[in-house]
């Protein structure tokens, strides 16, 4: 595989330094991931702790940017210094894809680890960047639903299993398929928030009422309430008419809900998917690029004030 490297002007905006700044703690005509991590290290530019987030990528519909935005989004906040563990859900191994890999060399998936208690450490793979792991998926993963069906307590299964090694990342990342079955009920039991990747047109609509009623009920029947639900539009093309009309009116059916970046269509996004690269692999300077950090950047603020606002509440609990 193709090797990873920075400049040192895009190491330097990395880290949040001044190029001059990073000539001075190690100067290099390249930087490796490696050397990233080793200077957040040294140079005490850790971002701030959130505390472990658990978020999941969920549409039941396909095609709507989940696995695109979720590997994009995890590669960035392992790039701004997160730990983070991509968790490929959907037997077609597409967000294993992104990472570089193929789902079919890997032996053991979460199938294993949910069917087959085998530890969820033991699945875990390391990928280019020093901080960022993931758990890869292949076929093998499409008769998990069939497999926890007759199991006791099949609801809670991966939220049970990830609690041996969460506390050991800042973001655990799943890519859910598209489907409505017990792995994606797994996937929201074990989840905090919900990042709900739309197209902009009518059809996801109906997508979206499904999906709110199955959060609805997961609140009723299981007792699970999800700290954030964010819809994000994606593949959004404000030429056309019909998305501009679609964008009005999830803004008014879910204002609470909808983030206010769009991600807008981008070629780069879709030759980044079958080079199996997250997008700021393959191109940093693409408009892809741009809308996903301005919608990281939003997520970030929003989690960091939820967690100013909660910290009185656990203290009086
Ligand atoms: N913002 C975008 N602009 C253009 N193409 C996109 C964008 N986001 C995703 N795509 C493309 O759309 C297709 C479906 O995206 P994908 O992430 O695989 O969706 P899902 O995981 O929801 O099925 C892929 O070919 C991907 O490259
Ligand atoms: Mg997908």
């Amino acid at each position: 595989m193709e090797t990873l490297s920075y400049s040192p002007r895009e190491t330097a905006s990395l880290l949040g330094i001044t190029p001059r700044a990073l000539a001075g703690a190690l100067k290099k005509d390249v930087y490796s991931p490696e050397d990233v991590w080793e200077l957040r290290g040294k140079l005490q530019l850790e971002p701030p702790a959130l505390g472990t987030r658990k978020q999941l990528f969920l549409n039941f519909k396909g095609g709507t940017g989940k696995t695109s935005l979720s590997t994009s989004y995890a590669w960035r906040l392992a790039e701004k210094g997160y730990g983070v563990l991509l968790v490929d859900l959907d037997s077609q191994g597409h967000a294993t894809k992104c990472l570089g890999y193929e789902g079919e060399d890997f032996q053991a998936t979460l199938l294993d680890v949910l069917v087959k208690k085998k530890p969820v450490s033991q699945v875990i793979q390391k990928s280019l960047l020093p901080n960022l792991d993931f758990i890869p998926s292949n076929l093998s993963m499409s008769t998990v639903d069939l497999a926890l069906m007759p199991m006791a307590g099949r609801e809670f299964k991966l939220r049970n299993a990830l609690k041996e090694v969460e506390a050991h990342y800042d973001f655990i990342i799943f890519d859910a398929p598209p489907s409505f079955g017990l792995l994606n009920l797994n996937a929201l039991m074990a989840t905090e928030d919900l990042i709900v990747p739309v197209l902009a047109d009518f059809l996801s609509f109906h997508g979206l009422k499904l999906l709110f009623e199955t959060v609805q009920s997961l609140e009723e029947d299981l007792g699970h309430v999800l700290d954030h639900v964010f819809i994000v539009v994606n593949s959004f093309n404000a030429t056309f008419k019909l998305a501009k009309e679609a964008l009005e009116a999830l803004k008014q059916h879910y204002p609470e809900y909808l983030m206010p970046q769009v991600i807008r269509q981008c070629t780069r996004f879709a030759q980044a998917s079958s080079e199996g690269m997250p997008i700021f692999r393959f191109d940093r300077e693409s408009k892809g690029a741009a809308d996903m950090q301005s919608l990281i950047d939003e997520v970030l603020s929003r989690l960091a004030t939820t967690k100013q606002g909660q910290a009185p509440a656990a203290k009086s609990a």
